[in-house]
């Protein structure tokens, strides 16, 4: 079964709106393989951020994540990594579409509440920053 990496950023932590989100996912029918509590450190905050060093909204990004507080998470199911982009919507909130999670909750370009792969290169590069084999083996 396929799998996603997520990320829910420190405003959608800030704002009390990690149940929301994760009750979304839930209700669409995505497994939660695992699921973390880490306060990001700037070095995995640039190791996931990698491909965008050196555009224009780079130091913006990592310094909205880097030292604070999200939520970590592994989700399965089937096409995943597609269903999951889709219910988070466009990056930019201002372009996402109604009843998606940044259509809905969001109004930041640069804090757009939440991340998740947008492909299965990403998805084995990303989850591999936050989460050991030996989490993601045993459930
Ligand atoms: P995310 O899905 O986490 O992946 C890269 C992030 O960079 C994106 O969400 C936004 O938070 C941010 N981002 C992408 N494009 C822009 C942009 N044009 N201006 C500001 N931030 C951006």
């Amino acid at each position: 079964m396929e799998r996603t990496f997520v990320m829910l950023k420190p405003s959608c932590v800030q704002r009390g709106l990690v149940g929301e989100v994760i009750s979304r996912f839930e209700r669409k029918g995505l497994r939660i393989v695992q699921l973390k509590v880490e306060k990001i450190s700037r070095e995995k905050a640039a190791e996931l951020y990698k491909v965008h060093y050196g555009k224009p909204f780079y130091g913006d990004l990592i310094n909205t994540i880097a030292g604070k507080t999200v939520v970590l998470m592994v989700l399965e199911g089937r096409k995943a990594i597609s269903i999951t982009r889709k219910m988070i919507g466009a990056t930019d909130p201002a372009e996402a579409e109604a009843g998606t999670i940044r259509g809905d909750l969001a109004i930041d370009l640069t804090d757009n509440l939440i991340h998740a792969s947008d492909s299965q290169e990403s998805y084995e590069r990303e989850h591999k920053i936050f989460f050991s084999e030996g989490e993601l083996q045993t459930l």
